[in-house]
């Protein structure tokens, strides 16, 4: 298993690119199953996720391919099984995404039911409920989901979801496009990301109204056919770098971002001590060479903070100025970090959903593990600001979410290099 290694201490200084959004580009991949024609994504990032999803397609017979400009175009009328397997569930839970279309467009589908993981239990209970009030019937047999159509196919439906599930949004989304008549989603996830596949979906020819709200209306369409769709920005990757620049004392611009979809994590970083600037396409921040100030946040679904930034301001309050207290309401188990970060000699104390983080002046290099994907992002920084060598293990979490996260790092100025197993 390759690791990582950081030699902290730098001040991160320089000028980024941010990749595609992965959990945007997730349902746009499996909404492309949707289509009558070949759909064009371009901006996907390159992500181990991404290659997930791309083989998970290769099984079910659907040969994305790729061109000079890595755009992929997915056609998918030549699907040859609608099984999702459980070997590839089981390393990507969003494979869950191509339930929904897949029982829209083919009348069936049968997906492994993804476990539990190490940020929660995560249920997609409200996924099943969701296509069910669609007309679907399904059964969990054998640690799968057999979803099947009725004659006739799915038909619109009147979803409530008790809780704001991104994922499960999503796919009652893809599936309503092409039910019969309307389909209304209530409590639906405002995410940027469930907005974004709006958007693809609806350049396929879906009729879909009230996205970005939490009350989307979808008027289902015969079919849906051949488009071309761009990638939005990494709100999380943009975050992450700002953090890191924001926690080492130092600046950075990024650029090909949208400040629009961050204001929360700004908000944050301001309250933290930075000097935010933002223009067409771009953010970037400076911390003068000052110590950030420990901030107190308590995570929620959009517009408010998110749960995905939540490591990576913990690992900043960590050598904060004062003592911040961060809440945790979206997952149950999300504070795997902070036990990693005391071992650098952090001053980190953990109770039920909560963490209070009494900074202090430098943390000391160690070896830790990777826990999930921002767990690890949050381990790296914390290397960036740790005396000596920070040893982050387990990095294949890491290059799931973050593309070419050492070539970034480096060219701002870090010292960090991958180590093969
Ligand atoms: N939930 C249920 N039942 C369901 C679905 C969700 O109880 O059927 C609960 C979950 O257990 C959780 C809460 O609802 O407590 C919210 O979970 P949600 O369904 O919104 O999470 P998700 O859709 O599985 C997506 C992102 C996550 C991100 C969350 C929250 C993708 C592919 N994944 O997950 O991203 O943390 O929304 O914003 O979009 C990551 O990128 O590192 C990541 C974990």
């Amino acid at each position: 298993m390759d690791k990582l290694i950081i030699t902290g201490g730098n001040r991160l200084d320089g000028e980024i690119r941010i990749s595609g959004a992965k959990n945007s580009a997730l349902p746009i991949l499996a909404a492309t199953l949707l289509a009558d024609g070949p759909v064009t994504i371009c901006n996907l990032p390159h992500l181990h996720d991404i290659t997930t999803m791309i083989e998970l397609f290769g099984r079910m017979g659907v040969q994305p391919v790729v061109d000079e400009r890595l755009n992929v175009e997915v056609d998918p009328r030549s699907i040859s099984s609608l099984v999702a397997p459980y070997e590839l569930v089981k390393t990507m839970r969003a494979s869950i995404l191509v339930l929904g279309p897949m029982v829209a467009h083919f009348g069936y589908a049968e997906v492994a039911l993804p476990g539990g993981c190490a940020i929660g239990t995560r249920p997609v209970d409200l996924h099943i409920r969701g296509l069910e009030a669609m007309g679907a019937q399904i059964e969990v047999e054998a640690g799968y989901i057999k979803a099947r159509a009725p004659e006739g196919g799915l038909r619109g439906g009147h979803i409530f979801f008790d809780t704001v599930t991104v994922t499960g949004t999503e796919n009652i989304l893809m599936a309503a496009t092409l039910a019969k008549g309307r389909t209304v989603i209530e409590n639906a996830a405002r995410e940027p990301e469930v907005v974004d596949l709006a958007h693809c979906l609806i350049a396929m020819g879906a009729n879909i109204k009230g996205h970005g709200t939490d009350t989307i209306v979808v008027e289902g369409v015969e079919r849906l056919g051949a488009a071309r769709h761009s990638v939005m920005p990494d709100r999380i990757e943009t975050g992450t770098y700002l953090v890191a620049a924001a926690a080492t004392r130092g600046r950075v611009k990024l650029k090909d971002t949208d400040e629009s979809i961050l204001e929360a994590v700004l908000l944050k970083l301001e309250e933290a001590g930075a000097q935010i600037d933002t223009g067409k396409n771009w953010i970037s921040l400076d911390m003068k060479g000052n110590r950030p100030k420990a901030i107190n946040l308590r995570t929620a679904p959009y517009p408010a903070f998110p749960t995905d930034m939540q490591a990576q301001f913990v690992a900043m309050n960590a050598v904060a100025e004062g003592t911040g207290t961060v809440i945790e309401t979206v997952f149950e188990n999300r504070f795997m970090h902070c036990q990693e970060m005391n071992r650098m000699g952090a001053q980190i104390l953990v109770e039920g959903n909560t963490s209070i983080i009494t900074g202090v002046e430098r943390l000391k290099g160690a070896p830790v593990m990777a826990t999930d994907l921002r767990a690890s992002a949050s381990l790296v920084i914390a290397g960036l600001v740790a005396e000596g060598d920070t040893l982050v293990d387990r990095i294949y979490h890491i290059d799931r979410g973050y593309e070419c996260i050492e070539e970034k790092l480096q060219s701002l100025g870090a010292i960090i290099r991958r180590v093969p197993a």
